[in-house]
């Protein structure tokens, strides 16, 4: 291969990030990957000002036979998971950072990526920038894993930290998320803790092996929080969090999304803004604390472009083929608490 060709699908906060990332270190791209990448076509609902590269329907990028990877970038259910699994069944790689379709789609997504022997990566889907996905799935891959907690909601951290910080009311914490590109298109998603469950049931597949679904998850958001809760709470010496915890337990796996008091001196009190905070507890390893920014087009653009790198060098060392992480086994069952 003398170049690697990338078709983005969608081109909002975080695909207009890609582009310029990998157009700004294209000199970092090409010695990691060890061939250019070069982005052959954009396709999003409506025109975009890349004339060159705009394409009107994601088909005619999934059967380009000149596209070697395949980036969704437009989030929701559908047609996100059209596209992931065309483009899978195309004999295309698959980057995405679309939390929601992965959580609900787990079992079908990864099926036909083994079964088309295609990789999928998606180190953008949870914690934004941080390194979780491969933390947890590579450097974490001797373990057995005995939880994981997190704030993985870069808007609703953003908000409880104006509330807290600067009495900023709920209302106006959230537009000013919305505004700083951190929200998902349906803010209820961020504040009723559903990006929260999402995310969450990712690590806990990942790290347990089978599919954990969000319905099996307890999930409370912070919309009913107010500046009373907020402040009452610093002065008895806490923060309120929303954190996402998955813990091992003799009898099953114990899943849930909630507000949390957590003291001033504990490492997740020190978390503020969009930034996201991931402890993995490991039986051999103790905890491990991942920290970062969670969202925002920065921070999630530079995790789609190191998925995109990783991936060009693989197909490029790869000769023999392509042979997918086994990250997912459909016949492990988990048992999950009630
Ligand atoms: N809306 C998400 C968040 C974006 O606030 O964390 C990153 O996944």
């Amino acid at each position: 291969k003398q170049q690697i060709n990338v078709g983005l699908i969608g081109y909002g906060t975080v695909g207009k990030g890609v582009v310029r990332i990998l157009e700004a270190n294209k000199k970092i791209a090409l010695r990691k990957a060890g061939v250019p990448i070069k982005v052959k076509a954009i396709c999003d609902l409506k025109p975009i000002d890349r004339k060159d590269l705009y394409v009107k329907n994601f088909r005619d990028i999934i059967n380009d036979p000149e596209i070697d990877l395949i980036v969704e970038l437009i989030g929701g259910y559908e047609p996100a998971r059209t596209i992931i699994l065309e483009a899978l069944k195309a004999g295309k790689n698959v980057v995405t950072a679309n939390k929601a379709v992965l959580a609900k789609y787990w079992d079908e997504i990864f099926t036909t990526a083994q079964n088309c022997q295609q990789s999928i990566y998606y180190e953008a889907s949870v914690g934004g920038v941080i390194p979780v996905v491969q933390g947890l799935s590579e450097g974490l891959a001797s373990e057995e894993i005995l939880e994981i907690k997190g704030i993985l909601n870069g808007t609703t951290n953003f908000i409880l930290s104006e509330m807290t910080k600067r009495g900023v009311s709920y209302g106006e914490a959230l537009k000013s998320a919305q505004q700083a590109g951190f929200a998902e298109a349906n803010p209820s998603f961020d504040v009723d803790g559903i990006d929260t469950a999402n995310k969450l049931a990712i690590l806990a597949s990942l790290a347990w092996g089978g599919w954990i679904k969000v319905k099996d998850i307890a999930v409370k958001g912070i919309a009913d929080l107010d500046i009373q809760d907020v402040l009452i709470t610093q002065e008895f010496g806490y923060d309120i969090k929303l954190i996402g915890s998955a813990n091992k337990t003799k009898d099953g796996i114990d899943l849930s999304v909630q507000p949390c008091l957590v003291k001033h001196d504990h490492a997740f009190a020190t978390v503020e803004n969009e930034y996201n905070a991931v402890m993995i507890t490991g039986k051999d390893s103790g905890d491990v604390l991942f920290y970062g920014k969670g969202a925002g087009q920065g921070p999630a653009a530079s995790a789609v472009v190191s998925d995109i790198i990783n991936m060009s060098e693989f197909i490029v060392t790869n000769t023999a083929g392509i042979v997918p992480d086994v990250v997912y086994d459909k016949k492990t069952k988990i048992k999950i608490l009630p």
